[in-house]
């Protein structure tokens, strides 16, 4: 067993491959937090516990004035009784206190991981991958259980944590706050990483080091969103890329989130995040339970890379699923940024042509098929194909495409409705809405309310029956705006704060279904680009657009910040026209194809705008991808240079068993009388010889991880190299 409780000093290890986690009962029935970090082979919990009668602290020991729940490190903290700390839950009884006080009840340790219902999360394959652990606490006064939720995987630097709410009273007890995770760490000699931006520019890394008080991170639009990922890290002062200790958590949820630290007065920082208690709450009657979602945490003392690891295997071993987990992604051609609304099957037909000549896979037809959609001012929720467009219909042109050699997938976004469409003039309660309150479009459009089972039940014979309809083999699954006005004409006044929380609920319900019906369907996930790219997405879709943003500079510093926590596999990545349409910026073919390479690769451009060289050019690069894709999507990544900390960025992935890796390098701007530069690469094996294929040198993996690759002098802006090196032993 990786769980233990050592009854001794009432006290819980849990212990992930190189990672320990420990937390202790109190005298008193409190659950205080002991340990996270790296693997030791006994702890002092006492010392770590420590009661120090301090001044301004209250006691809530009548015994043992020095204990007070102010000053020692707590494991799911509440609020009300003496710990004036960032609260990791709250909740109201009936004659309107707020005051709980949830203690050891008891505790059950079992193999293997349990699911969460109704929720997405990690998961095991058997039994010997984990251990679970659930700790029950609770508020008898009031009849609250909370159950807490910990499994410890076995080969992986993870441990997930979540929490369930039980109302075994008789009254109705309505949760003000229900986070997922919360850690007391014992300094504050942290940097805080967040992954931070705006649509088209997502996930930007940002670090800054803590100070007293509240740092966070948050959304409130009803997505993951665009502008913060459900993402944070605390990393000591000395971490970088390679070394250093990183304690970091995700959130396994796609809504509104909360994440932060808080240093307290003593110089202990509390680490927390779960659903966003702003605009939130739930009515939990007696007998029932509320499940708040899956945090992963992770913990790495081999600095971000070692971080980005663990994410990566845990995500696509054990997050994704279905078909697609294991299997190479196609190479897509998407007809978005090619022909915006304006197409008919005949171009679509020319297009697809082209992209069979040069290897493409699988033809995406992007937004404006259906419905009287010429713009985005009309028809979302009409999901019937344009006959005018495509006199065909949706059959007869997959048809006509897979003849050309291409699978056929399509663009939907389901969540969505125009006030200029049928579906809205019959069912103009079917939104998110407030009564009396105008509705705020975005994009033209309005939400769906997915808080309603009938709105759910709707949209899963629609796309049931579209989907049988025609040979589809991949989705996009998109979602272009942000919720407003989030209320639901079915629930009662005082569930209407539980609005947002059942509308994820009711999306996650509907993707379930739709992904068992359709087994052997690509989903892609896409919010806008990157409005929804967390691990709540993943569970349903193994792959997400990335950004909106094609251009591959902004891409740089994007894919980057992505691959953070998400593996390649995860990030849809596809080649545009120049001058690109969101920046304006020119930039060389070779480097759009590079910057792609590094992802799920795919082209949205119009084919047939460019030259023979282009085309060939461009067939070159498909070639290529297929022979390295496995090792790109499936492989190890290290991180070489970053696009944030000057003028170039460098990455590479190396197989499994080192035999194999592809190395990429862009330059953004050149400089004149550039300094010779090598680049040190990494995760090879220091005692094999690896060629470089493009040139048959041959280099000691030991040579190219201490001296280093020597990098050509880049002539003009926005170069890029790239090389696939192979091992072989002498
Ligand atoms: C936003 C997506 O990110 C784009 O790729 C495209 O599908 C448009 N929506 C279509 O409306």
């Amino acid at each position: 067993m990786s769980i233990v409780f050592e009854e001794s000093n009432r006290m819980f290890l849990l212990q992930a491959k190189d990672t320990c986690y420990a937390m202790q009962v109190s005298e008193s029935g409190y659950l205080c937090h002991v340990y996270w970090g790296k693997k030791v082979r006994r702890l002092h919990p006492e010392e770590i516990v420590r009661k120090i009668s301090r001044s301004m602290s209250p006691s809530t020991d009548g015994r043992n004035l020095a204990f007070s729940l102010d000053n020692i490190p707590l494991e799911y903290p509440s609020y009300g009784n003496s710990d004036f700390r960032n609260p990791a839950f709250q909740v109201q009884f009936y004659d309107g206190s707020t005051v709980a006080v949830p203690k050891y009840k008891s505790h059950r340790i079992y193999p293997g991981k349990p699911a969460l219902s109704g929720l997405p999360a990690t998961y095991v394959e058997n039994s010997e991958e984990a251990d679970s652990l659930e700790i029950e606490l609770s508020d008898d006064t009031a009849g609250l259980r909370i159950i807490l939720l910990y499994t410890a995987f076995r080969d992986r630097n993870v441990i997930t944590r979540s929490a369930r709410f039980q109302n075994n009273g008789s009254r109705k007890i309505k949760i003000l706050r229900a986070l997922s995770m919360s850690v007391d760490l014992p300094h504050d000699r942290y940097d805080m990483l967040q992954l931070s931006g705006a649509w088209a520019r997502e996930r930007h890394i940002y670090k800054r080091a803590l100070v007293p008080g509240m740092q966070s991170v948050e959304s409130r639009r009803g997505a993951s969103s665009h502008q913060q990922n459900p993402f944070l890290a605390l990393m000591s002062k000395d971490a970088g890329e390679k070394s250093g200790e990183i304690y970091a958590v995700n959130l396994v949820y796609s809504g509104n989130f909360f994440a932060g630290a808080e240093v307290d007065q003593f110089a202990t920082t509390r680490f927390f995040m779960g659903i966003n208690p702003f605009d939130f709450s739930w009515i939990l009657g007696s007998g029932e339970a509320f499940q708040a979602p899956e945090a992963v945490l992770v913990y790495s003392f081999e600095g971000l890379g070692g971080m980005s690891r663990t994410f990566h295997s845990l995500y696509r071993e054990r997050l994704c699923r279905g078909k697609f987990r294991d299997r190479a992604r196609p190479v897509l051609i998407n007809n978005w940024e090619a022909t915006y609304f304006d197409f008919n099957s005949e171009k679509i037909m020319r297009l697809v042509q082209t992209a069979s000549e040069q290897g493409i896979e699988l033809f995406v037809l992007d937004d404006g098929w259906f419905g009287n959609r010429n713009d985005d001012t009309t028809s979302l929720g009409d999901w019937t194909v344009n006959l005018r467009k495509i006199p065909e219909g949706l059959s007869g042109l997959a048809k006509k495409v897979i003849r050309s050699g291409l699978r056929f997938g399509i663009w939907m976004e389901p969540e969505m409705v125009s006030r200029d469409s049928e579906l809205y003039r019959a069912h103009p309660d079917w939104c998110l809405h407030v009564e009396g309150r105008e509705r705020t479009e975005s994009r033209n459009q309005l939400v769906l309310d997915l808080s309603r089972q009938d709105v759910c039940n709707y949209l899963e014979n629609m796309i049931t029956g579209l989907l049988t309809g025609a040979p589809v083999s991949y989705v996009k699954w998109d979602m272009n705006r942000n919720l407003t006005e989030v209320g639901s004409s079915l629930l009662p006044h005082e569930r209407q704060r539980e609005t947002a929380h059942r509308y994820l609920l009711g999306l996650y319900g509907l993707l379930e279904k739709i992904i068992n019906k359709f087994p052997n369907l690509l989903f892609e996930g896409c919010a806008g680009g990157g409005g929804r790219f967390d691990p709540g997405m993943l569970y349903y879709m193994p792959q997400i657009w990335t950004s909106d943003d094609t251009d591959a500079v902004e891409r740089l510093k994007i894919q980057y910040g992505t691959s953070l926590v998400y593996p390649a596999s995860a990030m849809g990545a596809h080649v545009s026209a120049v001058p690109n349409h969101q920046v304006g910026r020119m930039t060389p073919l070779a480097t759009r194809c590079r910057a792609s390479l590094s992802g799920d690769f795919g082209f949205e451009l119009d084919l047939n705008r460019l030259s023979k060289s282009e085309l060939r050019e461009i067939k070159n690069e498909i070639d290529f991808y297929k022979k390295i894709r496995e090792l790109v999507q499936f492989g190890i990544l290290y991180r070489l240079r970053s696009p944030f900390q000057g003028d170039m960025a460098a990455w590479m992935y190396v197989s499994d068993d080192q035999k194999l890796a592809y190395v990429s390098c862009f330059s953004v701007l050149s400089v004149p009388n550039a300094p010779i530069d090598f680049l040190r690469l990494d995760g090879l094996n220091p005692d094999r010889e690896y060629t470089v294929t493009s040139t048959g040198k041959i280099y000691g993996g030991d040579e190219l991880m201490n001296v280093g690759f020597p990098l050509p002098v880049a002539e003009g802006d926005f170069q890029s190299w790239d090389w696939l090196l192979t091992a072989f032993s002498n």
